[in-house]
């Protein structure tokens, strides 16, 4: 018998094979996902299997240990220097000589799943953009003129089946130094994140031992916040954040695009420092995970359409006034240097994600790359809860989007005692309907203010202010306890029957913590800050609604929230301020920082970045400025839940 019954599992793929086929060959012809750096030279060891003997009635066949080809000695070899796990073998040296079943552990696979933290959401399926290859390149010849690159074209149709090559001038500059020192073979970083030719990023001599990374930026009014993943296996090497130094020009967008309008060059003022912000932040990454600049090959933008000009070099102004229009509104394919990023290959690729429209950006469409409302049975109602909240409402059928200017009342800011969330800052609030006394938890303290040993634990910091979750709380609480009335306002001590209520001016405020006896501050609810919060949760409840007015229904069935706040916002304090709208409280979810997760998902797959481009151009943008319904929905979700929605979920 000349052919073979081969199994491949996980995947469950089989077929016939003529006997004598390398099993990389045999998982190649079966669309089998088995990885190769070196292309079968028995170098990379990037293609291990483990084989699997003995009887498999499912699969209709009995595997012995000759259904495999001997160990060989590139086999050998490999083993003697690094060392070949127990009972594994190299795909491209082993041949199958007999029916078998051949397992393919998961980091041999290309397209591996990556679990992500958040449980019930999708798995990333690895796809990047970016691969390393293996080439042997022909020798140059005295008799035939062709240049060294391309040979290397050459050598890559012939070797990997790559027809047509982009090589850029710094790899140009490096190619011949790499070819010699290699002895006429290289590795190079190859992107193909298109239908267009195949782009070399870099070039080492030899089979390169390193790894390639890619940079995950979420470009934040406030902040910054970046992930360098390795692009083999998409595992987080190292994340972290800055605050955007834009903010010394304008402490919002709108003041942003102000000063652009204001300041001759100061649009290009705000792109250099961002720019210098995204090099410091991939310097500090690249050092915390000993990774050099060059490695990290491939970067992926998700932004608010505001800091996406800004970060390409495009004056907003046009963002500043109606019809507010983006200067491109498609996804982008660039390189590093066309950003001037330093910290990062030259030649790295950059993927910007599309914006859904001049009000809603690719961070909005990076939350829905994450969440996928398009996929979702029932309506879902993401809010993404920022300076300005994004807001997507949809299901398999239809996907609105709208923005609504909450202003930065829920980021603490415009908060008499506010602060950002840091050591000290209150975080959660939780007031006695009896007493009308409170007790609180500040972030870096595990204590509530009432437990024995909190002013021991808290006497480094002090209580310092309140932050964004904090406000929520003591409003909702304040209300919970007959501080507040539906209308927003505080009653005097008499009123409420509590000392806590002190007067100030014509209106009252009432008293968290006086940390005056140890020289901290007073930390009041004022007047104003109910004021302020009203006004922050009637634009999110508003934008909510319209969406679900423009979708024709009046319940949704579960609500996402969203942004690295919506992580810290208690639903049931949500519900009570009408922030949004009535649900169970069980079909509430935080999701996190999903615009991070969404540049992520993009920058360790290429389908992932065709699939948002086509939900984008399908999401319905609905503009809140010019609808009269979002000045009536506004007014009604002033009062504390809402004047007429009865919000049935939270009397139960
Ligand atoms: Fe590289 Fe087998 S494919 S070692």
């Amino acid at each position: 018998e000349q052919e073979a019954l081969v199994v491949f599992t996980p995947s469950g793929k089989r077929g016939h094979v003529p006997r004598g086929t390398r099993v990389l060959q045999a998982a190649r012809m079966l669309g089998v996902d088995l990885d190769s750096v070196c292309g079968g030279r028995g170098i990379c060891s990037k293609c291990q299997i483990a084989p699997q003997f003995g009887e498999f009635p499912k699969h209709g066949l009995t595997a012995t240990p000759d259904a495999l080809s001997p160990r060989n000695a590139v086999e050998d070899r490999y083993d003697r220097i690094r060392g070949l796990e127990e009972g594994r073998r190299l795909g491209c040296q082993a041949t199958i000589e007999g029916d078998i079943v051949i397992d393919v552990p998961p980091e041999s696979q290309v397209h591996r799943q990556v679990v992500r933290k958040d449980a019930d959401a999708r798995a990333i399926v690895m796809d990047p953009a970016t691969h390393l290859h293996f080439v042997e390149v022909a020798e140059p010849d005295m008799h035939e003129p062709r240049g060294d690159c391309e040979r290397l074209a050459e050598a890559l149709r012939e070797q990997w089946g790559i027809a047509g090559t982009v090589v850029p001038l710094s790899v140009l500059a490096r190619l011949q130094t790499a070819l010699r020192k290699g002895n006429w073979s290289v590795t190079v970083a190859l992107w193909r994140g298109d239908d267009g030719p195949a782009r070399v990023i870099d070039v080492w001599p030899g089979f390169h031992e390193g790894r390639i990374y890619g940079l995950a930026v979420d470009v934040g009014s406030t902040t910054i916040a970046a992930h360098l993943t390795d692009l083999r296996n998409g595992t987080v090497r190292a994340s972290a954040g800055v605050m955007n130094p834009q903010i010394r020009f304008g402490e919002d967008l709108m003041s942003r695009v102000s000063y652009a309008m204001m300041n001759p060059g100061g649009d290009r003022e705000m792109t250099r420092a961002v720019r210098e912000a995204i090099d410091g932040l991939a310097d500090t990454l690249a050092q915390q995970a000993g990774v050099t600049a060059r490695d990290i090959v491939e970067a992926v933008f998700v932004c608010n359409p505001v800091m996406h000009h800004l970060l390409l070099g495009i004056d907003p102004v046009e963002l500043g006034q109606a019809p507010f229009a983006l200067a491109m509104s498609g996804a982008l394919d660039l390189e590093a240097r066309d950003l001037g990023l330093r910290q990062i290959n030259e030649a790295a690729r950059i993927y910007v994600l599309p914006c859904i429209a001049g009000h809603v950006g690719a961070d909005a469409a990076a939350v829905a790359l994450s969440e996928r409302p398009d996929l979702s049975d029932d309506l879902v109602l993401i809010v993404d809860v920022g300076t300005n909240a994004e807001i997507l409402l949809g299901n398999r059928e239809r996907v609105l989007a709208c923005s609504s200017p909450t202003g930065p009342a829920f980021e603490g800011a415009q908060i008499s005692a506010g602060q950002r969330a840091a050591p000290g800052a209150i975080e959660r609030v939780a007031i006695d309907p009896v007493t009308k006394e409170p007790r609180f938890k500040v972030i870096g303290c595990d204590l509530w203010s009432d437990e024995p040993g909190f002013a021991e634990a808290i006497a480094g910091t002090g209580v310092t202010g309140i932050c964004g979750s904090g406000i929520i709380e003591a409003v909702a609480e304040m209300r919970m306890a007959g501080i507040v009335d539906a209308a927003g306002l505080i009653g005097s001590a008499e009123q409420v029957g509590s000392p806590r209520c002190e007067a100030q001016g014509r209106t009252h405020a009432y008293l968290l913590w006086d940390g005056t006896a140890t020289g901290g501050p007073r930390i009041s609810v004022t007047q104003g800050d109910i004021r302020a919060i009203q006004l922050a949760k009637s634009a999110l409840y508003a934008g909510a609604r319209l969406l679900m007015d423009a979708m024709g229904t009046d319940r949704v069935d579960r609500v996402v929230l969203a942004g690295a706040f919506g992580a810290h916002i208690s639903p049931k304090h949500a519900m009570v301020l009408g922030m949004i709208p009535d649900v169970p409280l069980e079909a509430v979810r935080s999701a996190g920082n999903a615009a991070g997760t969404g540049a992520r998902i993009a920058l360790c797959s290429v389908a992932a970045r065709r699939e948002v481009e086509r939900l984008v151009r399908r999401i319905h943008k609905v503009e809140t400025a010019i609808e009269p319904r979002f000045q009536e929905h506004f007014v009604a979700a002033n009062a504390i839940p809402h004047a007429s929605d009865p919000f049935p979920n939270l009397a139960r």
